[in-house]
């Protein structure tokens, strides 16, 4: 008999960036980092545990992966059957209601949504601390898409230490990520690649040294509601990110000519008035985070501009959670 949930998350957008890890093993990070969930963006994952199942199998947006993908996942289902106590294998159906690999990182919303479904079709009960640990995992920003609204992802020096919780729920403040895609293209180097390398960046130590000062910044930013502040250090931890990428052996630069253009913008339109500022993942994609009254006003501007190809709003999310059993 096959044991099925089916799980929502939302990706997350971080303001503290995850660069590099402290044990690449246990994925603890070197330093700190700070999101928000991305409301109205989801993976929505079916898991199926069935033990008439030779091997585990995976569909993704209803396509059936046998390589690379169906491999990760089936990786962290290893670790899901170790903690759970399992020996079955898995029939996982994910979709996501956005592209993948254009810097709305669908890697979170993924991995969150297959810990929660996995661990919920196996009956056995698990604190919401123990999900953000074991979706760390499958992906680092796993973590934070568990909980609800602003998240913090501690460090920790093992496995149970490093978890996530809410510093504040969705309602807390109503910001907006008004997403500027420039490429829909799948990025060259992924994320999990780049955390190896960090370290090769000289800039990497003085960036992790100064996180958990940029982190407490941050986080009273977001508890005073006190736009301004976040604006400082939110450019500042992108820019600190992107400064180590690009110097990183190999360098990698994410940036397109209309990133550089984009950021310019927003600095330009903050200057004038408005309250947006910008943040970039692992792709040339610019985050504008702006609070819910300008948002409509810096859409339009971002529409009128010809390297953008597409434009995705997303208040702040919720925890993931179970829409089916
Ligand atoms: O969780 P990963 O391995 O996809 O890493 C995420 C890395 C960034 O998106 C660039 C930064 C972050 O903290 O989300």
């Amino acid at each position: 008999m096959a044991h099925t949930a089916t799980a929502r998350a939302h990706p997350n957008i971080a303001f503290i960036k995850y660069w590099g890890n402290a044990d690449e093993k246990l994925r603890l990070p070197a330093n700190p980092s700070i999101s928000m969930n991305l409301d109205g963006l989801h993976t929505e994952t079916r898991v199926s545990w069935d033990d008439s199942l030779a091997s585990d199998m995976l569909l993704l947006n209803g396509v059936e992966e046998s390589g690379r993908a169906l491999h990760r996942v089936s990786l962290h289902l290893d670790v899901m059957r170790r903690w759970l106590g399992l020996t079955a294998k898995a029939r996982v159906e994910s979709v996501n209601n956005f592209p993948m690999g254009t810097g709305i990182a669908s890697s979170a919303s993924s991995f969150a949504a297959l810990t929660l479904a996995a661990a919920a079709a196996s009956g056995k009960p698990i604190s919401e601390r123990e999900l953000t640990t074991l979706a760390r995992l499958g992906s680092g920003s796993a973590a934070r898409s568990i909980p609800a609204g602003f998240v913090e992802w501690h460090t920790g020096k093992a496995h149970e230490e490093s978890y996530a919780e809410s510093v504040a729920g969705p309602e807390h403040w109503a910001l907006m990520d008004v997403v500027a895609i420039l490429s829909a293209a799948h990025k060259e180097v992924g994320s999990r690649e780049g955390h190896t390398s960090a370290n090769s960046s000289d800039l990497q130590g003085a960036r992790v040294a100064g996180a958990a000062r940029r982190l407490a910044l941050c986080k009273q930013a977001i508890l005073e509601r006190n736009f301004a502040a976040l604006a400082d250090v939110v450019e500042l931890d992108s820019n600190l990110m992107h400064a180590v990428m690009m110097t990183s052996q190999p360098p990698l630069f994410y940036w397109l000519p209309g990133t550089l253009t984009i950021m310019d913008k927003v600095r330009r339109w903050r200057a004038a008035g408005l309250r947006v500022c910008y943040t970039l993942d692992a792709g040339p994609n610019v985050h504008c985070i702006c609070v819910r009254e300008d948002a409509e006003t810096v859409r339009k501007e971002l529409s009128g501009l010809s390297e953008v190809v597409d434009v995705r709003l997303a208040a702040p999310g919720g925890a993931a959670q179970i829409v089916a059993s």
